[in-house]
């Protein structure tokens, strides 16, 4: 199996995009639900979290792990790859490395959760691969609870990303990176709003790529991984609302199980 873990349900990205990309994996993916959100709390409680929620999918049969929550990935990575000795992804570097090949005018523009954006994260792995990049950062701590709540559409949302996207539309970057697993929900308004030129950098997409390459590289650790297109979904807590929104994500029927970590 395939671990994948987020904050919530926002990284079904993640796993609607490794369905897209390796069908016929087995998937298992935890959301914590009853924790979320990640992205305003502290980096010593992000990384607590990381751990439990990775021991959970390895102990649950995973072979590999997917950090699909940006924050964690700007976070606990370090504390991650210490303590298991499996391989793990962060959706961070196969989302910078996209946006190198990408961007031509080398002025790239990066969205997250509060916690991701003070990290640094991105301008440091931009900058360690190219310093030249000018890399200009917002913080949008409304987007989150928009997608949580199915408001995908609505001119309200539309408003918020004007206004978060304003200062980097006067940067005049040609490449956006979508740095929270929330974002790809909401991708025509963000594409919308900052212009049909800039190219958007969806990291789930990313991470999907960099794990098919991982296991051309790697046969013995994708030999290990079950393939028999089952999926299992579980959550630390359960609401009407998030199956709903589940549903909504990943447009099919998603049977959520709890389970306490
Ligand atoms: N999953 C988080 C991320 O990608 C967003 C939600 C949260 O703040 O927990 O940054």
């Amino acid at each position: 199996m395939i671990g994948i873990f987020d904050s919530g349900i926002g990284g079904l990205t993640v796993v609607r995009a490794l369905m897209e990309h390796l069908p016929g994996y087995d998937i298992i993916y935890f959301g914590d639900t009853a924790r979320t959100p990640y992205g305003s709390k502290s980096p010593k409680t992000v990384i607590g979290y990381s751990l439990e929620n990775t021991d959970f999918l390895f102990k649950k049969g995973a072979k590999i792990v997917i950090t699909a929550c940006n924050t964690a990935s700007s976070v606990a990575m370090e504390s991650m790859t210490e303590r298991f000795d499996m391989p793990i992804f962060e959706v961070i570097t196969p989302a910078v490395e996209c946006s190198i090949k990408t961007s031509k005018k080398l002025r790239v523009g990066v969205i997250g959760t509060r916690a991701t954006i003070n990290s640094g994260i991105y301008e440091k792995k931009i900058h360690r691969m190219n310093s030249k990049v000018k890399v200009y950062s917002v913080a949008c701590p409304l987007l989150v609870p928009l997608v949580e709540e199915g408001w995908f559409k609505k001119p309200e949302t539309t408003m918020i990303v004007k206004k978060y996207l304003h200062p980097l539309k006067t940067r005049q970057i040609d490449t956006l990176i979508l740095g929270c697993t929330h974002y790809p929900h909401l991708k025509n308004i963000i594409q919308k709003k900052i212009g049909k030129g800039v190219n958007i950098i969806d990291s789930s997409v990313a991470v999907a790529g960099k794990v098919k390459d991982f296991f051309k590289k790697h046969p013995e650790v994708c030999n290990q991984i079950s393939k028999k297109g089952e999926y299992r979904f579980f959550v630390s807590d359960i609401t009407e609302q998030l199956e709903k929104t589940a549903k909504a994500l990943l447009k099919k029927n998603v049977l959520l199980e709890e389970v306490k970590i």
